[in-house]
């Protein structure tokens, strides 16, 4: 399991981190993460699992998997095919690819068969606390309409963490609590950790900037 508090990278499908530009990012993140010790982890499209896993040692994840087994399923993304790529995790349910309730709860059982880490996303405090009876590793509460802004869920809407945080240890002590959107700076991950969490999951704060060495410095400097 990701050790935290932990920074957690999710490159989505954005052109500044696809195909070799997101190997030169998971080659920049490890170095940081060698250096200061800071555990980050990065997940990638299902592309890029392979060629970014085979240059780093931080974690590389998927960005997302798909409730099946080996079989017919053209076009979905199998469990085992993102582990034997070189996937060591995955996020399910992110917010830009939701699943049915029915749906997260496969994904998280194959997850753990295959022992695959993962991150469930959740909107807001009640599905988060939805998400907890599953008991998945890590819960990420990330308020949609603050994903890709300028303002951190941390200043904006802090008891949508707080809240989380106390909802989901309620049901299982032992998930852990990710927060995300609009995180961009060592602050907003400080803060995160001081509103309960266990780090945060963040993607345009770093892969947007054009000086992603300093952004990372930053971000790792709130841990
Ligand atoms: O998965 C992380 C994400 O949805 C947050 O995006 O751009 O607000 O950091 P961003």
């Amino acid at each position: 399991m990701l050790k935290t508090p932990v920074i957690v990278l999710n490159v989505k499908t954005y052109a500044e981190a696809t195909s070799k530009k997101a190997i030169e990012l998971a080659c920049l993140m490890d170095t940081i993460a060698n250096e200061t010790g800071a555990s980050m982890a990065i997940a990638v499209q299902a592309t890029d699992i392979f060629q970014c896993a085979e240059k780093v040692t931080i974690p590389v994840f998927a960005e997302h998997i798909d409730p099946i087994m080996p079989g017919s399923h053209t076009g979905w993304t199998l469990p085992e095919a993102v582990k034997a790529a070189g996937a060591v995790g995955t996020l399910i349910n992110h917010s830009e690819h939701r699943l049915l309730m029915a749906d997260i709860d496969s994904c998280i059982t194959r997850a753990k068969e295959l022992h695959l880490d993962h991150i469930v996303c959740t909107n807001n405090v009640a599905t988060s606390k939805a998400a907890a009876v599953f008991s998945p590793n890590f819960v990420a509460v990330e308020p949609p309409e603050l994903i890709g802004g300028d303002i951190s869920v941390t200043t904006a809407d802090p008891d949508i963490v707080s809240d989380s945080v106390k909802a989901v240890k309620a049901i299982n002590g032992q998930v852990r609590v990710l927060c995300g959107a609009g995180v961009k700076n060592g602050r907003d991950v400080a803060k995160s950790i001081e509103l309960g969490a266990d780090g945060v999951l963040l993607a345009s704060g770093i892969v947007k900037a054009k000086d992603k060495k300093q952004v990372i410095h930053d971000l790792v400097s709130g841990l």
